[in-house]
């Protein structure tokens, strides 16, 4: 079985399509973008993603079957993200993954985008490196699992409230940095101090791992406006330590992320740890994670940054276990905004 899987992915702000040959072999992955859609309003907007996704889906399903050089006759399976996500969103990919699949004949199988972001931190390598601790750091996600192999995860920790890269993204906004943030802030950082400002970090009274980002948000707030809460946030021209203040609150959340996640390690036992999701593109959250880990003993793995944020190459990997495991979907498949 030489296992070539379509993948599709639709589940936030990017319609992709990718063609992988047995779970690693990339013969193609074609990404579309939204951010220019959704940019102007410092966010993803759901009603707008889910039209984009309408009128991007079949040409980007046909950009990865051509660059890829593959017909549909050449596929053995067809996977599709379907869940979790915007619901509007998830229901494009999942209704043109089920028409192409019952169309060609093909098995069709549903994936779920978490546990396809940490396959996609683990693909790269010779050898699988499960069991192992993963920590999924994204828009809407930050949590660590458990995970036992590509298809058994589960969740020992999450966050309390925003995830890592929508802290990133909306403390960006307060910046007067574009959208997506993570990139912005990670760029403005450079010429930052990151011991400039003590933003707070969270740490659970019983020592339970677990993440929290709203109340380092507020800081971050609070330090442009002053202590008047009724005072607006100045215009970005004006905050005089902008790059201080991008430096100091990315130090912040790569402490969390870095603690939370090593804590959790030592405390499973895991000599490994996977960093997946878009906030894995993290320069300093790459190094510090690399650093710390290595001093314990511990080796982290990132994935390559065009396989941190979204893509369907980590649907066409998972969905290729999925095949293998002979998990097929029934043709009543649906999408669900909830993790699994
Ligand atoms: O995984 P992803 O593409 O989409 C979700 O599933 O959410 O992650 C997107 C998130 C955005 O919040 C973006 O600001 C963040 O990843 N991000 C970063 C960086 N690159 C992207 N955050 C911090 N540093 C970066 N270099
Ligand atoms: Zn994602």
């Amino acid at each position: 079985m030489s296992g070539i899987v379509l993948g599709i992915e639709s589940s936030c702000d990017e319609t992709a399509a990718a063609v992988v040959r047995a779970g690693r072999e990339v013969l193609s992955s074609a990404v579309h973008s939204q951010i220019e859609e959704h940019a102007v309003y410092g966010g993803v907007v759901p009603e707008i993603a889910g039209r984009s996704h309408l009128r991007k889906i079949l040409p980007v399903i046909d950009r990865a079957l051509d660059e890829a050089a593959v017909s549909i006759g050449d596929l053995d399976a067809v996977a599709v993200t379907t869940r979790p996500g915007l619901i509007g969103s998830l229901l494009v990919g999942t209704s043109a993954a089920k028409g192409l699949a019952w169309a060609a004949g093909l098995p069709l199988f549903g994936v779920d985008h978490i546990e396809a972001h940490v396959y996609a931190a683990g693909m790269e390598r010779e050898r699988p490196p499960y069991p192992c601790l993963a920590l999924v750091v994204s828009g809407g996600h930050t949590a660590l699992y458990r995970s036992l192999s590509p298809l058994e995860h589960e969740r020992i920790a999450s966050t309390l409230d925003d995830a890592a890269g929508e802290a990133f993204d909306k403390v960006a906004w307060l910046l007067g940095l574009g959208y997506p943030g993570g990139p912005a802030i990670s760029a403005l950082a450079r010429e930052g101090r990151a011991d400039a400002i003590d933003f707070p970090r969270y740490r659970a009274r019983d020592g339970e791992p677990a993440f929290s980002f709203s109340g380092l948000k507020t800081a971050v707030l609070y330090h442009l406006r002053g202590q008047d809460a009724l005072a607006p946030t100045p215009p970005p021209e004006e905050i005089c330590d902008r790059a201080d203040v991008a430096a100091s609150f990315e130090q912040a959340v790569v402490d969390c992320l870095v603690g939370e996640t090593l804590r959790a390690a030592e405390r499973e036992g895991s000599s490994c740890v996977l960093v997946a999701g878009g906030v894995a593109c993290n320069r300093r959250l790459r190094e510090q994670m690399a650093a710390c880990a290595g001093e314990r003993g511990i080796e982290a793995i990132f994935p390559s940054p065009e396989y941190c944020t979204d893509n369907a190459v980590m649907i066409a990997g998972l969905g290729y276990e999925l095949y293998k495991a002979q998990r097929v979907a029934a043709w009543d498949l649906d999408a669900s905004p909830d993790y699994s």
